[in-house]
């Protein structure tokens, strides 16, 4: 009996200290954002994109991947819609976050805390990956790889006009999109959806004239 009372206190202490392992230290960026998303409002607010919600129609149902899915506004009006719906962010703040205003809506997403730039999409697993305000390039290839043949990647970011257009988003050159740029990284699957504009945005801290571009891309041959 006392045995097995030791062995279970010593359980007490691993798991802690298991957890932490595998969690690491936070990287700046991650302690950056859950700073940001540490408040009760939502910074970006709980309605998803109006790109998103305008595309909807066009998107068979299926396994849905969110990128950089911040406080899942996008995820969960994806599960909403009767996607299965992956979250993936760096901020495990945000993501909490998302899982509470699934509860609130009665639904369900999954959630995963990774850095992206590490992160396996994986090969022909999802029917539909979105990118909201999150610009990596490098991601492109891998996206395409991720999405089953036929499936779509959905895409808005701020362009190069940006800085110019507001105050808010980011400032430096290499988080915005510059004009055509990214056509070049999708030549080879159906571009279904491009637009290179200026947009009122009523999202939380994106509020007012904002400079984006609009991407929506199937994974079939041109
Ligand atoms: C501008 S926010 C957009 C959030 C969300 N897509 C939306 O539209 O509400 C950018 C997001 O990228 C996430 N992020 C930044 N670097 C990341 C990385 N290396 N891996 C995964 N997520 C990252 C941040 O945590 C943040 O949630």
């Amino acid at each position: 009996m006392r045995a097995a009372i030791c062995l279970f206190g010593l359980f007490l202490l691993w798991q802690p200290v298991a957890l932490l392992a595998e969690m690491g230290p936070l990287s700046p960026s991650q302690k950056r954002w859950d700073k940001r998303y540490s408040g009760e409002h939502y910074v970006y607010g709980t309605a998803p994109v109006t790109f998103l919600k305008e595309q909807i129609n066009k998107i068979p149902r299926g396994k849905a991947l969110c990128l950089a899915a911040g406080e899942g506004r996008n995820a969960v009006y994806l599960a909403q819609q009767g996607f299965e719906v992956v979250a993936v962010d760096i901020s495990a703040k945000g993501l909490e976050k998302g899982r509470k205003l699934a509860r609130k809506r009665g639904v369900e997403i999954k959630t995963v805390v990774a850095d992206l730039q590490k992160y396996d999409l994986g090969r022909a697993q999802y029917d539909l990956i979105t990118d909201f305000y999150y610009y990596d390039p490098a991601l492109f290839k891998r996206i395409m790889t991720a999405l089953k043949p036929g499936g779509f990647f959905i895409f808005q970011n701020f362009s190069i006009d940006q800085p110019d257009t507001n105050r808010f988003g980011p400032r430096n050159p290499a988080y915005l999109v510059r004009p055509n740029e990214i056509l070049n990284y999708f030549a080879q699957y159906r571009i279904r959806y491009y637009e290179d504009t200026v947009i009122d945005l009523d999202e939380g801290m994106h509020r007012g004239h904002g400079a984006v571009i609009r991407l929506l891309v199937e994974n079939l041959k041109p």
